[in-house]
C-alpha cells in the first residue's frame, strides 16, 4: 500500500521526509522518492527498491536546504515498479510535483484526453493524470487548482502537492484514501497514516472526504467540499508505533479482514466501465481467440487455489467452457494434456509461487492462453503470464490471507462475466446488471463484517478446545468450505477437514458422534435444499452444526444449532460473503488459543520454494 508523507518547518524538509517513509515501511511498497521547494525549483529525487536506496541517491545528488516537501513510498498498481513510475510526479511546465495514493478509475479517459491536448506522459501510472490536470487547471491559486484538480478525479485518492509558485506551502487533499496531518513546535507533518507523524504529535487532524488543507509551516488552514474554510480540532491519539501500524487492530489479519470491502472495489471498480460492461487493462486475447477456447484450466496454490475453486463454479455457469482445477505442485508433474485452445488460468497474491510458477511456464511451453491473477505488481508469474489481471488487494502481511483472496474471488467475477459477453452468453444488458450487482458487493461485505464480528467472538468459544472440526458444503459453498477449514487450521492448529456434503456419507460422516462440530457452509441457493439433507445427516448423529446462510433461507435453518445469516445478493456471490465470518472465527478461535496470528508456525508468506 502506497505510503505519503509531507513537511512544512522551520528546519531542513529531507531528514523529516525520510524518517517518514522508513515509518511507513511496513505497509509494503517497491519504490520510493520526494520533491523539495528549493525557491521556485522543484527538485524530485527517486528510485526503485528500498528506501535505504533512496537515502543513497540524496546523500549522492544534494544535501537539500529545503523545508518545504512531500515524499512517498509506491506499491506498484498501474505499470511497473521502477524508477520513472516512481512517484513524485511532475506536471509538464515543471510547476507542480504529486504524490498520490488510491486509484484514479478514470485515468484512462483523462490520459486521453490530456494527450489529445499535447500533454507528453512519461510515466505508465494513473498518478501522473493529476500532475498534468494540475497543470492544466492552474488559475494563479494554489487551493482552488487543486480543487478544481480533484473535482476531475473518479476513484480514490490522496494527494499532496507542490507548487513552485508557493514554495513555503503544500496543498493536500483526499476522497477514499486517508490523510492525516499534525502541527507541532517544529512544523506541520503529514502522512497517508498516523505512524509517519506519531514521533511529533499524537494530536492529528484527519482530514475529510473531499477537504482541502493549506498547509504551512505554522500549520494548516481547512476547506469543505464548497471550498469554505472548516475549523476541525484535532484528535489525541493514543496508539502506540505498532498499533497504529495496524490501524489500531491487534493484528494485521484482523486489519486486513476489514480492509476488504475496499480490496473488492478497488479490484472491481476500474474494470467495470461507464456502461456496464468489462474492460481490463493487460488482457492479450483477441474476441476470436476468446470465442475459440475449448476449456479452462486454473492452477494455484492454497487460498489461491480455493478461490480459483470459486473460479470454476462461476466460469462453467457463465461461459459454459469446461473449468479443470488443480493445485500447482500436481499440475507441474502430471503432464496435463494441454492445447493452444485451453486458457490456463494461474493465480497467485505473491506471484513467486515457486509451484505456481512452474505451472505457469509449463503451460507457457506447452503453447496455451495464459492468463495470471496476481497481487505483487511484476513479480514473476506477472511477468511471464501472457495477459495478467491485477488483484488491487494491497500489501498483505499476515501469513494467512483474507483480502487478497476476496480480491482474486473478484477477479474470476470480472472474467466470467467478460468471456460470457465475448462468446455471445450474455448480451449487454444482462452484463450491465451482472456488474450492478458486483458494484454492490463491498457495501455488503461491510455489511456483514459489522454484523457478524460479535457474534464470531461469541461462537468461537465453542472452537477453543476442539481437537478437530468439520466443514461441509455443496458447489461454491465448497469452495468456501475449503477456505473455511484452512482459515482454521493454519492459525488455530485445530485439525480441520472440508468435504463436499455429498460426498459424507461415502466415508466421512462415519466420524461423526454425539457432540462433533460441523460448519454447514449452505448460502448459495442452487443447492441449500441439498445442503439441508446433509445437515440433517449429520445432525441424525449427534453432531453440533453451525450454519452460514443467507437471510432467504432463514425460516428453513430451524433445526441448527447456530446459525450466521448473510444479506442476500446475487446467488453466485453469496460465497464472497459468505468466507467473511469463516475468516473471522479462525482469527478468533486462533487469539483465544493465544497463537501467533499473523506468522502461524511453519508457514512463510510467499513460498519460493517447492
Ligand atoms: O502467494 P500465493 O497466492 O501464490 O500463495 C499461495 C499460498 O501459499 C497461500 O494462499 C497460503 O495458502 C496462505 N497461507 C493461505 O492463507
Amino acid at each position: 500500500m502506497c505510503g505519503i508523507v509531507g513537511y512544512a518547518g522551520k528546519n531542513r524538509a529531507v531528514p523529516y521526509l525520510l524518517e517518514g517513509l522508513e515509518k511507513l515501511e511496513y505497509r509494503g511498497y517497491d519504490s520510493a522518492g520526494i520533491a523539495v521547494a528549493e525557491g521556485g525549483t522543484l527538485r524530485v529525487t527517486k528510485t526503485r527498491g528500498r528506501i535505504s536506496n533512496l537515502e543513497a541517491l540524496i546523500a549522492a545528488e544534494h544535501q537539500s536546504p529545503a523545508t518545504v516537501g512531500i515524499g512517498h513510498t509506491r506499491w506498484a498498481t498501474h505499470g511497473k515498479p521502477n524508477d520513472v513510475n516512481a512517484h513524485p510526479h511532475r506536471s509538464m511546465s515543471g510547476r507542480f510535483c504529486v504524490v498520490h495514493n488510491g486509484i484514479i478509475e478514470n485515468y484512462l479517459q483523462l490520459k486521453a484526453a490530456l494527450q489529445a491536448e499535447g500533454y507528453v506522459f512519461v510515466s505508465e501510472t494513473d498518478t501522473e493524470v493529476i500532475a498534468h490536470l494540475l497543470d492544466k487547471s492552474w488559475d494563479g491559486d494554489f487551493v482552488s487548482t487543486v480543487r478544481k484538480t480533484a473535482a476531475q478525479l473518479e476513484g480514490a485518492y490522496a494527494i499532496c502537492v507542490l507548487c513552485s509558485d508557493c514554495p513555503d506551502q503544500i496543498v493536500c487533499t483526499r476522497w477514499g484514501s486517508p490523510l492525516v496531518l499534525g502541527v507541532c513546535e517544529s512544523g506541520t507533518f503529514i502522512g497517508s497514516d498516523v505512524t509517519a507523524i506519531l514521533r511529533h504529535t499524537n494530536d492529528v487532524y484527519y482530514l475529510d472526504g473531499h477537504e482541502t488543507a493549506l498547509v504551512d509551516a505554522h500549520g494548516a488552514v481547512f476547506f469543505g467540499k464548497d471550498g469554505a474554510a472548516v475549523d476541525k480540532q484535532p484528535r489525541r491519539i493514543e496508539w502506540n508505533l505498532s498499533a497504529a501500524q495496524k490501524g489500531g487492530y491487534e493484528h494485521f489479519m484482523l486489519k486486513e479482514i476489514m480492509e476488504q470491502p475496499k480490496a473488492f472495489s478497488d479490484t472491481v471498480s476500474p474494470r467495470i466501465t461507464a456502461d456496464g460492461t468489462i474492460a481490463f487493462e493487460d488482457f492479450r486475447l483477441t474476441d476470436d481467440e476468446i470465442c475459440r477456447l475449448r476449456r479452462v484450466a486454473v492452477v494455484a496454490c492454497g487460498s489461491a487455489y480455493h478461490a480459483g475453486a470459486v473460479g470454476k463454479y462461476v466460469l462453467e455457469k457463465l461461459t459454459r467452457l469446461p473449468v479443470e482445477i488443480d493445485i500447482a505442485s500436481e499440475f507441474r508433474y502430471r503432464d496435463p494434456v494441454l492445447d493452444e485452445d485451453t486458457l490456463v488460468v494461474v493465480i497467485s497474491q505473491s506471484g513467486e509461487t515457486a509451484d505456481t510458477l512452474a505451472a505457469l511456464r509449463l503451460a507457457n511451453e506447452r503453447g496455451c492462453k495464459t492468463l495470471c491473477i496476481v497481487n505483487v505488481v511484476s513479480s514473476s508469474i506477472a511477468n511471464e503470464g501472457g495477459s495478467v489481471i491485477y488483484t488491487h488487494a494491497g500489501p498483505e502481511i499476515a501469513v494467512a490471507t483474507t483480502k487478497a483472496y476476496s480480491a482474486q474471488a473478484a477477479v474470476f467475477y470480472l472474467l466470467a462475466g467478460y468471456l460470457a459477453e465475448k462468446r455471445g452468453l450474455l448480451t449487454k444488458e444482462q452484463l450491465a446488471a451482472y456488474t450492478e450487482d458486483l458494484r454492490a458487493m463491498p457495501d455488503l461485505i461491510q455489511k456483514t463484517l459489522g454484523d457478524c464480528e460479535q457474534q464470531i467472538k461469541t461462537l468461537s468459544q465453542m472452537f477453543i478446545p476442539l481437537e478437530h472440526a468439520y466443514f461441509i458444503g455443496r458447489n461454491l459453498d465448497y469452495a468456501c468450505a475449503m477456505e473455511a477449514s484452512l482459515k482454521m487450521k493454519e492459525i488455530s492448529y485445530i485439525h480441520s477437514e472440508a468435504y463436499a456434503a455429498g460426498e459424507l456419507k461415502h466415508g466421512t460422516i462415519s466420524l461423526i458422534e454425539k457432540g462433533t462440530l460441523v460448519v454447514a457452509l449452505a448460502a448459495y441457493s442452487d443447492v441449500f435444499q441439498k445442503t439441508l439433507s446433509n445437515i440433517k445427516e449429520v445432525k441424525a448423529r449427534g453432531a453440533r452444526v453451525l450454519a452460514v446462510s443467507t437471510e432467504r433461507h432463514v425460516d428453513a435453518l430451524g433445526e441448527v444449532d447456530y446459525r450466521i445469516l448473510i444479506p442476500d445478493c446475487n446467488p453466485l456471490f453469496s460465497v464472497t460473503l459468505e468466507v467473511l465470518p469463516m475468516q473471522l472465527l479462525g482469527y478468533y478461535t486462533a487469539r483465544a488459543r493465544g497463537c501467533d496470528i499473523d506468522k502461524p508456525r511453519n508457514l512463510a508468506k510467499s513460498v519460493t520454494v517447492e
